[in-house]
């Protein structure tokens, strides 16, 4: 026969065992999210710093594309090349091809010396591709608090390190 006492220890054991399991699987407000602060204020929430290259151009290594034919990402650091405006655009100083392979910049790809409207060649950098920083960012030095687990395929060996968007725009259009 099972005791009354040992009845009455089993069943406050289980009840320790079961709140203890409740208190270990529950979380705290400043818990949530990926922020780790309050939810419902913002006053002790800071941004992680950002941290661009300090990399001079022409001493920056490049960075690898995203993926075939992303826009990639700027090396070197950009103090006082920015802003872009209509008098003047530093960084076609130094992409611009014929000034580009002499500076070891790589220059401004056949995409951008073309007119997607009219399908023609142009003499010079289209409009639609001026505002370089529209589409090439700088890439701040920090950890993301998510792991990226997208690994991207280039279907040429020279892929991450050269584009070709032009020879494959249009690409199983007839
Ligand atoms: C003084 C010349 C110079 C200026 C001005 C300059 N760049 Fe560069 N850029 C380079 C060089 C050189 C490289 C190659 C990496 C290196 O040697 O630092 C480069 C690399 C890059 C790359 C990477 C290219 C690749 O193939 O991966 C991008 C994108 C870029 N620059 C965009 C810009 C933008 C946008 C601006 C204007 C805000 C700019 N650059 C201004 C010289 C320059
Ligand atoms: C509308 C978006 C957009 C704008 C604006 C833009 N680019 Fe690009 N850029 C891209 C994309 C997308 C690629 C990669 C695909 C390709 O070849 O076009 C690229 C590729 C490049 C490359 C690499 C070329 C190679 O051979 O690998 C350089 C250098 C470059 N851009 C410089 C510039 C400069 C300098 C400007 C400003 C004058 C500029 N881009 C404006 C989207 C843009």
């Amino acid at each position: 026969m099972v005791s009354t006492k040992t009845i009455i220890a089993a069943s406050l054991l289980s009840i320790f065992i079961a709140t203890g399991c409740a208190v270990s699987s529950s979380y705290n407000e400043e818990e949530l999210g990926l922020r780790k602060t309050e939810i419902y204020g913002e006053k002790t929430t800071t941004g992680e710093l950002t941290s661009y290259s300090k990399v001079a151009a022409g001493e920056s290594k490049m960075i690898p594309r995203a993926f075939e034919n992303a826009p990639p990402m700027i090396p070197h650091d950009v103090e006082g090349m920015l802003d872009i405006t209509k008098e003047n655009n530093s960084c076609l100083g130094c992409h611009v091809p014929g000034v580009a392979e002499v500076v070891k910049a790589t220059p401004t790809p056949k995409s951008h010396l073309y007119d997607m409207r009219t399908g023609k060649t142009l003499a010079e950098v289209s409009q639609a591709r001026y505002n370089c920083t529209a589409c090439h960012a700088p890439q701040s030095n920090n950890e993301p608090l998510v792991k990226n687990e997208f690994a991207p395929e280039y279907r040429k060996v020279d892929g991450a390190a050269k584009s070709n968007l032009l020879d494959s725009l249009n690409e199983g259009v007839k």
